[in-house]
C-alpha cells in the first residue's frame, strides 16, 4: 500500500507516530516559512506542515503542490501547538509533520472548488462528475447509498430472502412507460426491450418456487424527466409466494424503520405508519402522494355554494364539478399581487381561477366572492373551513380531478413557505385500496392503474363484469413527504382472471398471447398465490439524504433530457455498426 492511515482517522492518540498518508490537496497555504497543505481522502482531511530547515525537499515539493495535486506524504503526527486546534474538524487537534512528500501526479485546476460545498452549475457538476463526486456532499450521499444497500441485503438474508438476478436484455414489459429498444444482430428487425422493472421474471420466479425473491434492480424507461424520475433508476425488487397484503406491508414497514434508524439521523414522523384507502388521499390531501408532514387538508364546500350567487361556484356544482379549499393559516394580509400569483400556480395546474376570503384580525372578511354570497352562507364557509382570524382561504370549482391537483401543488407550495416542510422528518404513511382501473378517454378503454397483473380485492371480483371502474385492486403504495417510495401488489394468479383483465384493457387473445403467452403458460403449471413491492433506492435515498432530486444520490445520473454529460451519450455510431444491426436512418 502507499499509504499506512486514512487522513481522516488520525486523533491525538496517533501523537509521536510515523505515518504515511497519500491523497488530494484540498487547499494549501504558503506561510513563507512554513506550507501548510489540507490533505484529503475518502475518510476526511487532515494538515501536513513542511518546514524548510527540518525536510527542505519535502517543503520545495509542497510549494509546488497546487489544489488537487495527488501527494505521498511521510511524516509524524504532532499536537498542533496551544491555541491553533480548529475544533470544527476531527483531527483538528493534530497535524502530520512531513519528513518526505511526493507530488504522486499534478492537476490542472479543477472547473470549481472541491473543497467546499458552495452551489456549482449543475451542467458543469455533470460534465465533470468525476470531480464533483470528490465533494464531500457527494460522497456522504453514495455512503448512505451503500449503507442503505447493505442494510436491505442483511435484513432480507436474515429473513430468508434469495438474491436472484434477471436479465437486462428482455421483452418488454406492463409499467406503462415506453421502453429502450435494443436492436438484435442476430434476429434482423427485431428488438430486445430494456426491462421497465422485472415483474414477469419475478411472478415467474414465484411459479419456480422461490417463495422470497429480491433483488437490487436496474430498471429503465424512456420518459419525461423530473427531479424525481431518471431514464434508468434502482429499485428493491421483492416477491413472496403465501402472502397476504398485510405480510408485504408488514415486511416493508419494518425494514424502512430499520433503514431510518440505522442509515440517518432523520426522524420518523409516524411509527407505525397511517393508512389512507385512495378515496380518502383524495378527499384530504387531492393526491394519491400526500405529504403528512403537515395539515393544511383540503375541505369541500359544495353543497354550501351550491345554490349561492356566486356564478362560478354554484355552476360548477350543478354540472357534477365541486369546489374545495384550503385554510392558510395567518396570510390573511396576503396582497392581490400575492394572491394572484397563487392564481397563476393554480392555472398552470390547470384550474380556470383562484377564489379567495381572507379573514381580518376583528374577523372582518376581505374575499373576491363573499359580495356575492348571504351573510350564513360566509359563515357556513368560514366555519367548515375551521379559518380563525388572519388566516386565508383559498377556493377552486371545477371537475373533481382538476380542483385536486390545483389544490394539491398549492398546498406543496404553501407548506414550503411557511416551512412546514422539514427535511429532516419524515412521514411515511399507505395508501391503499387503489381502483383497479381507470377510464382512458382517448382509448375508450379501461387502464390498469398499477399494472396489469395486480389481482382485483376478492369481493370485488363480481364487479369486473358489472361495474369495472368500481373494482378495487389489492395494491400497496408507500408514500413519504409527498413522493412515491414503493409500489406493489398482491397478484393474479388465476388464468381465467388474468385473461378477464385482458380483455378489459382491450388486449385480445392473440396480442396477449404474443405478449404475455409465457406467463400464461407457466400460471398453468402450479401457481403459488403471490405478491411484492418496489420500493425506488433513488427516492429513498434521496429522502434520507434530505436532498432535492435523485441526480444528487446517483453517481453518473443523466439530465433532464436523458443525457450523460460526461461522456457525451447518447451518440452517432459508426455506420458499420448500423449496418450490422440492419438499421438505417431516417431523417425526420
Ligand atoms: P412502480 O412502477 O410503482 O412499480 O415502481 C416502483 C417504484 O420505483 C420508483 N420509480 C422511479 N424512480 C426513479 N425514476 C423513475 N423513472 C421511477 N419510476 C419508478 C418509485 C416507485 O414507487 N413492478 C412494480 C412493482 C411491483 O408491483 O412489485 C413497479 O415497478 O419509487
Ligand atoms: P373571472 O370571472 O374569470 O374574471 O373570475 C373572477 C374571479 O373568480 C377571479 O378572481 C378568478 O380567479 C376566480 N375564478 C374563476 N374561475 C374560478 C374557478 N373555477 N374556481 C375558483 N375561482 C375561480
Amino acid at each position: 500500500m502507499l499509504k499506512t492511515h486514512n487522513c481522516g482517522e488520525l486523533r491525538t492518540s496517533h501523537i509521536g507516530q510515523r505515518v504515511t498518508l497519500a491523497g488530494w490537496v484540498n487547499r494549501r497555504r504558503d506561510h513563507g516559512g512554513l506550507v501548510f497543505i489540507d490533505l484529503r481522502d475518502r475518510s476526511g482531511i487532515v494538515q501536513v506542515v513542511t518546514n524548510p530547515d527540518a525536510a527542505s525537499e519535502a517543503h520545495v515539493a509542497a510549494q509546488q503542490a497546487r489544489n488537487e495535486y495527488v501527494l505521498q506524504v511521510k511524516g509524524v503526527v504532532q499536537a498542533r501547538p496551544e491555541g491553533l486546534a480548529n475544533p470544527d474538524i476531527p483531527t483538528g487537534e493534530i497535524e502530520v509533520v512531513a519528513y518526505e512528500l511526493k507530488i504522486l501526479n499534478p492537476a490542472k485546476t479543477p472547473p470549481f472548488y472541491i473543497y467546499d460545498d458552495r452551489p456549482v452549475d449543475e451542467a458543469l457538476r455533470l460534465k465533470y462528475r468525476y470531480l464533483d463526486l470528490r465533494r464531500q456532499r457527494m460522497q456522504r450521499n453514495l455512503i448512505l447509498r451503500h449503507r442503505v444497500v447493505k442494510y436491505i441485503r442483511d435484513f432480507l438474508d436474515a429473513r430468508d430472502f434469495v438474491e436472484i438476478e434477471t436479465p437486462i436484455l428482455f421483452k418488454s414489459t406492463p409499467e406503462g412507460a415506453r421502453d429502450y429498444l435494443v436492436p438484435s444482430r442476430l434476429h434482423p428487425g427485431k428488438f430486445y426491450a430494456l426491462p421497465q422493472s422485472p415483474q414477469q421474471l419475478k411472478q415467474l420466479l414465484m411459479v419456480a418456487g422461490y417463495e422470497k425473491y429480491f433483488q437490487i434492480a436496474r430498471c429503465f424507461r424512456d420518459e419525461d424527466q423530473r427531479g424525481d424520475r431518471q431514464p434508468e433508476f434502482t429499485q428493491l425488487d421483492i416477491e413472496m409466494s403465501f402472502v397476504e397484503r398485510e405480510d408485504v406491508m408488514a415486511l416493508i414497514e419494518e425494514l424502512m424503520i430499520g433503514i431510518v434508524e440505522n442509515c440517518s439521523d432523520r426522524q420518523l414522523l409516524f411509527k407505525p405508519f397511517p393508512r389512507l384507502t385512495y378515496p380518502e388521499a383524495m378527499r384530504r390531501f387531492g393526491t394519491d402522494r400526500p405529504d403528512m408532514r403537515f395539515g393544511m387538508e383540503l375541505r369541500d364546500v359544495s353543497d354550501l355554494v351550491a345554490e349561492c350567487d356566486f356564478g362560478i361556484f354554484s355552476k360548477t356544482v350543478a354540472t357534477g364539478g365541486q369546489v374545495k379549499g384550503l385554510r392558510v393559516p395567518g396570510c390573511g394580509t396576503y396582497s392581490r399581487r400575492q394572491i394572484d400569483e397563487l392564481a397563476e400556480l393554480v392555472q398552470r395546474e390547470g384550474a380556470k381561477g383562484l377564489a379567495w376570503l381572507a379573514l381580518g384580525h376583528e374577523g372582518e372578511v376581505r374575499s373576491s366572492f363573499a359580495k356575492f354570497l348571504t351573510e350564513d352562507e360566509v359563515a357556513g364557509i368560514v366555519e367548515r373551513m375551521e379559518a380563525e382570524p388572519g388566516d386565508l382561504s383559498l377556493f377552486v370549482a371545477d371537475r373533481p380531478p382538476v380542483v385536486n391537483e390545483a389544490l394539491s401543488a398549492l398546498r406543496l407550495e404553501l407548506g414550503e413557505r411557511l416551512g412546514l416542510r422539514d427535511r429532516t422528518v419524515l412521514a411515511f404513511c399507505w395508501v391503499i385500496d387503489f381502483p383497479l382501473f381507470e377510464w382512458d378517454e382517448e382509448g375508450q378503454r379501461w387502464d390498469p392503474s398499477h399494472h396489469l397483473f395486480t389481482a382485483p380485492m376478492p369481493e370485488d371480483v363480481p364487479l369486473l363484469e358489472t361495474d369495472p371502474g368500481a373494482a378495487r385492486g389489492q395494491q400497496y403504495d408507500l408514500v413519504c413527504n409527498g413522493e412515491e417510495v414503493a409500489g406493489g401488489s398482491i397478484r393474479i394468479h388465476q388464468r381465467e382472471v388474468q385473461e378477464k383483465i385482458f380483455g378489459l384493457i382491450g388486449l385480445d387473445v392473440e396480442e396477449a398471447q404474443e405478449r404475455f403467452g409465457h406467463m400464461l403458460e407457466a400460471f398453468e403449471y402450479g401457481t403459488p398465490p403471490h405478491g411484492g413491492i418496489a420500493p425506488g433506492i433513488d427516492r429513498l435515498v434521496m429522502l434520507l439524504a434530505g436532498e432535492p432530486n435523485i441526480r444528487e444520490v446517483i453517481a453518473f445520473p443523466k439530465t433532464q433530457q436523458a443525457a450523460d454529460l460526461m461522456a457525451g451519450a447518447p451518440s452517432t455510431v459508426d455506420p458499420k455498426q448500423l449496418e450490422e444491426l440492419h438499421i438505417r436512418i431516417v431523417d425526420k
